[in-house]
């Protein structure tokens, strides 16, 4: 139930206007393509300008109006967040848009309420898992699973790409964002909008821009220099824009340097629109991401969402801008006519570049194909998993995992509701149970921020897959609410399984990076989770913690358990997946996708403010890992970091550049252990001392499966625009002049990575490529 929120919405405020926020003077390129896939791609987009022109040709202005804004949240025949009537007469199909980011979220509209409706939809582990993998093909296939049941439920907008950066780790979104950093985030962001848009479905990136955190999040102000915009908050969106060409970007609630995201011009249309050239529809988020009908019209916003039938009247009480208020200030000539053709063109030309036009779903309520979203929620959450920690116990030859099956004949399972399922995140990005009383929430009433603080979890049983992973053996669970019990069971296991959650939702953040106890999650936690851990890791005879978090945590208990595997919200398959990395099944791969603090003093913003709404992004560059490296501070577990069950070396590197500056990278990988491993191999770059960086950043990165003692030649290559910086004067990028580290290892922190170099000429870039 999401009713709550909108009295929360309602109360926002704004805050006071600062200076605008940098230009560009850079045109955008205009090359004709040379290659078959783009000249194939400037043809599809040519047509759908053609189809799109000669259907607004033909529309009424009331049509027009009708094409530009919703008319409120779980309305029309599927419900969902947002809906706009399809133009029958014209061949328009309705517009029928779902909350998506980790599923199908369907909601309706009953009374005044907002309530979810159980579609059976499948819920994938959460986009931080997602980006943990570092695999663009399976965020492919995360984006085509989603788009494929959107169709089934009558849906064909999405609104799952999350990709703001996770510069405030106790930001309650970073579950629904893929990590700290914007090669990562943008790599990912570009594979699943092509996933999605592949199944005729519309896909969304959100939200635009410098949304990084919760607490006042309709009235914060981002406040960050030009060159920290562009080279990180823009960035993913700038990739997953010219890349991914998604129909819709979202602009944010929040203002960035002291204009509102959805009413700021230099934002919305000489960056996103001019600059990149973006062609899809710019949809204000939800409630009250405009407020001044003239302002957002002429900023570049093409539709206001969720909208009204009557701007006189609003939505739930909130306030809307795009029905009849924008048809009169059309009438009265402060939105340009031509502004409102532009609107609609954007969508016809998404609708028909898409194949929405021609191919809208077929069904309202068809049934979800639930082994299909079972077995790739189970693939991603193994993939996603993230072995941080595995050590060989006293007394013991091997490392503690994998656990064997054969041989452990003792398993105490301790806390984290293990016995019944798994977490998820909540707000816009939950998926309901499939089973709808599913809901472990110890108190019901308590709120967060205006939203029922209640944790959703999946029945996905990590015990019951524990015991069928290792059937000779007895386990036996324990909830965690006595630590002194479960200390004394944990002396007499051969292995104690401690699992730790912290739930994250849409509207509030993180207290801190502490897992959550009675006190700071009171409506899902009834003890003190370190407490536990740090009671049972004394006694126990091989500690293994299992998390299931939607951001870092800190670990003070670190130094005294064997293992530790970071699971995240592992989605409906979680409980089978978390045994199957367990028990060695499949062989951890996932690598941190942001660092984890040794304790939040280490952060560069020490407190998320409740009160001062200036939130200053006074780290520029330094953002995630890039902070950690320039402070010259070690975090708990870098950026990029993993372990295996196996063990891979890195040698022969070398590096070239092309005529055109792509950078190519060639090395060595071998598995060097006794199992075979899947090995994300990554490239960073240290840039000349006149660039004036952080000491390094992530240019590429590779996925590489090996054989026990086989060896592979890989070779990963990058455009110019990995290792330029944003010119402030010249508003362009730039590559700047001298030598160039570029390194290849297992992590931002391998002290194993190999090096090439490279000597550049600086210049200017046309364009980001
Ligand atoms: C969120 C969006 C979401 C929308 C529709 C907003 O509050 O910020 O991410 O897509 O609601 O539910």
């Amino acid at each position: 139930m999401r009713q709550d929120r909108l009295a929360w919405l309602v109360a926002a405020t704004f805050a006071a206007a600062l200076s605008g926020c940098g230009g560009n003077d850079t045109p955008a390129s205009t090359a004709a393509p040379t290659d078959p896939a783009a000249a194939a791609e400037a043809a599809s987009d040519a047509a759908a300008t053609a189809r799109a022109s000669a259907l607004l040709a033909q529309m009424t202005q009331a049509e027009k109006i009708q094409m530009v804004h919703g008319t409120g949240e779980g309305v029309g025949p599927v419900g969902g967040a947002g809906y706009i009537p399809g133009i029958s007469r014209l061949g328009i199909p309705d517009y029928t848009i779902a909350d998506s980011a980790t599923g199908v979220y369907q909601t309706r509209l009953v009374g005044s309420s907002i309530t979810s409706v159980t579609t059976g939809a499948t819920s994938l582990p959460s986009p931080v898992a997602l980006a943990a993998s570092w695999d663009v093909d399976l965020a492919k296939t995360y984006g085509t699973l989603i788009a494929t049941e959107l169709r089934v439920r009558g849906f064909d907008v999405g609104l799952g790409g999350g990709v703001d950066l996770a510069r405030e780790p106790r930001n309650g979104r970073t579950f629904e964002y893929m990590g700290e950093d914007p090669i990562l985030a943008g790599n990912m962001i570009v594979a699943r909008t092509q996933g999605t848009q592949s199944q005729n479905v519309v896909a969304t990136i959100k939200h635009f821009a410098a949304n990084d955190q919760e607490t006042n999040r309709m009235s914060s102000n981002s406040v960050i220099d030009e060159r920290t915009l562009r080279e990180l908050s823009l960035l993913p969106f700038e990739i997953g824009v010219r890349e991914g060409k998604p129909g819709n970007v979202m602009c944010a609630y929040n203002l960035v340097n002291g204009l509102k995201s959805c009413q700021n011009k230099t934002l919305l249309t000489d960056i996103l629109k001019t600059e990149w050239g973006f062609k899809g529809t710019v949809q204000s988020d939800w409630f009250v991401a405009i407020n001044d009908t003239a302002l957002a019209a002429n900023a570049g916003v093409d539709e206001e969402e969720a909208g009204s039938t009557d701007d006189s009247v609003g939505f739930l009480g909130v306030k809307t801008f795009f029905n009849q208020k924008l048809a009169a200030a059309i009438q009265a000539g402060t939105v340009p006519q031509s502004r409102l053709d532009d609107m609609v063109q954007r969508k016809l030309h998404t609708m028909a570049y898409v194949g929405l036009l021609d191919a809208p779903p077929s069904s309202t309520s068809g049934t979800i194909d639930q082994a299909a979203g079972d077995a790739v929620a189970r693939t991603v959450a193994q993939q996603s998993m993230v072995l941080l920690r595995n050590n060989v116990a006293r007394g013991d030859t091997a490392h503690v995992l994998p656990l064997a099956a054969s041989s452990v004949k003792s398993i105490l399972v301790v806390g984290g509701h293990a016995d019944f399922g798994v977490l998820s995140g909540g707000g816009s990005a939950l998926v309901p149970s499939r089973d709808a009383n599913a809901v472990p929430c110890l108190k019901p009433t308590a709120t967060v921020g205006g939203v029922t603080a209640c944790a959703t979890y999946y029945d996905s049983s990590p015990l019951a897959a524990i015991q069928a992973a290792a059937p000779g053996a007895t386990v036996t669970y324990l909830d965690g609410t006595n630590a002194t019990a479960a200390a004394a069971a944990a002396a007499t296991a051969d292995v104690t399984i401690v699992f730790g959650t912290q739930w994250e939702t849409e509207g509030s953040d993180l207290t801190n990076l502490s897992l959550p106890n009675a006190t700071t999650d009171a409506a899902n936690q009834a003890y003190d989770q370190d407490a536990l851990i740090t009671a049972v890791a004394e006694s126990a005879k091989r500690t293994v913690v299992v998390l299931e978090t939607g951001t870092a945590v800190t670990m003070p208990w670190l130094g005294n358990v064997d293992a530790v595997l970071e699971a995240w919200y592992p989605g409906m398959q979680g409980g089978p997946a978390i045994a199957d990395v367990l028990f060695g099944a499949v062989n951890p791969s996932g690598k941190l996708p942001l660092s984890f603090p040794l304790t939040e003093t280490d952060l560069p913003q020490q407190a998320i403010s409740a009160t001062n709404k200036q939130v200053v992004y006074a780290e520029g560059l330094n953002m995630g890992y890039r902070w950690y490296d320039s402070q010259s501070i070690d975090p708990l577990f870098p950026f990029g970091f993993g372990l295996s069950y196996t063990s891979f070396s890195y040698s022969n590197a070398t590096s070239s550049i092309d005529s055109s500056g792509n950078l190519t990278v060639n090395f060595t990988l071998t598995n060097t252990g006794s199992v075979a491993g899947t090995e994300v191999a990554e490239v960073y770059a240290e840039l000349p001392a006149v660039a004036n960086e952080p000491p390094q950043r992530l240019i590429g990165f590779k996925k590489v499966t090996l054989a026990p003692g086989a060896k592979s030649s890989v070779s990963v290559t990058v455009g110019a625009g990995r290792l330029a910086i944003w010119d402030v004067a010249a508003h362009s990028w730039r590559l700047p002049d001298g030598g160039y580290v570029i390194k290849v290892g297992g992590s931002s922190r391998d002290l194993n990575a190999v090096t090439t170099t490279q000597t550049i000429t600086g210049r200017l870039l046309a364009s980001y490529d």
